[in-house]
């Protein structure tokens, strides 16, 4: 049964009261502290904030990864806490692509493998996976480094490998912590492309990052400190 969270209109993220607390007593840290937010199917929303604010461990809610404290999250309609553990993962393979702060991809596997394998993992045909994995390390700028190990690639090209591997397996909402911290600016620049095809393409897309250019390419930019949100603009997009 789908539904949204309350009697507002159904976006794709939805989170209430959300809350996430690590230690207790003196060492208590509310990394994310009674948020509401809501993402509309499509949107590219970035979220920007100092270090420690927060960002990393709200993306991770938000994609399942943790499990709040206390407070609601859906996905799509779907209530994701308190979800089991197997169908949770289930719901990331098939809807979810995440590209991490820390990027791991299967050191035995070459830079294409790596892209398709989760495509392969939630049943696509070979063929066609293998095609669409060529295709976004085309557009990330490593069309020539396919059959690469990674261990041959260098920090900047092993997380643009990891940013085709998120989006191998066409997910409807991808979540990207940090995606072009390694990056000079023309792969930055691939980075963005790839970002600004995903909101043609109707995909959700949320973006942690630091970078301007990153943010600029967002319909809409949260602020984040303390683990609470202090801004909220939805800006303009200009394409
Ligand atoms: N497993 C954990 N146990 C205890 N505290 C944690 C844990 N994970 C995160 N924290 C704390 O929660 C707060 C938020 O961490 P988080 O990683 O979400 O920050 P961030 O905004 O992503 O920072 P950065 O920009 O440095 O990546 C920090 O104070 C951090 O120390
Ligand atoms: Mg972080």
């Amino acid at each position: 049964m789908r539904a949204n969270l309350d009697g507002t209109e159904m976006s794709h993220i939805q989170a209430r009261q959300l809350t996430k607390r690590f230690g207790e007593g003196d060492s208590l840290v509310r990394a994310v502290d009674d948020v509401d937010l809501d993402v509309p199917a499509g949107q590219a929303l970035a979220i920007m904030g100092p270090s420690g604010c927060g960002k990393s461990t709200l993306l991770q809610l938000l994609g399942g990864l943790q499990r709040p404290t206390s407070g609601r999250i859906a996905l799509a309609g779907r209530r994701i806490d308190g979800m089991s553990e197997r169908r949770l993962a289930r719901l990331r393979r098939d809807g979810v692509g995440f590209v991490f702060q820390s990027f791991h991809l299967m050191d035995e596997l070459t830079a294409v493998e790596n892209v398709e394998l989760a495509a392969l993992l939630a049943g696509q045909a070979p063929r066609r996976a293998r095609r669409r994995a060529l295709h976004l390390l085309d557009r990330v700028g490593l069309a020539d480094r396919a059959a690469h190990l990674p261990s041959e690639l260098s920090g900047g090209q092993r997380q643009r490998v990891a940013i085709a591997r998120a989006l191998s397996n066409e997910p409807a909402v991808v979540l990207a912590d940090e995606p072009t911290g390694n990056l000079d600016s023309a792969a930055t620049l691939d980075v963005l492309r790839l970002f600004e095809g995903l909101r043609t393409a109707g995909q959700t897309l949320v973006v942690v990052t630091h970078d301007a250019r990153i943010a600029a390419v967002a319909d809409r930019i949260i602020s984040m400190r303390d683990g609470a949100f202090t801004d909220d603009q939805h800006v303009a997009v200009h394409t």
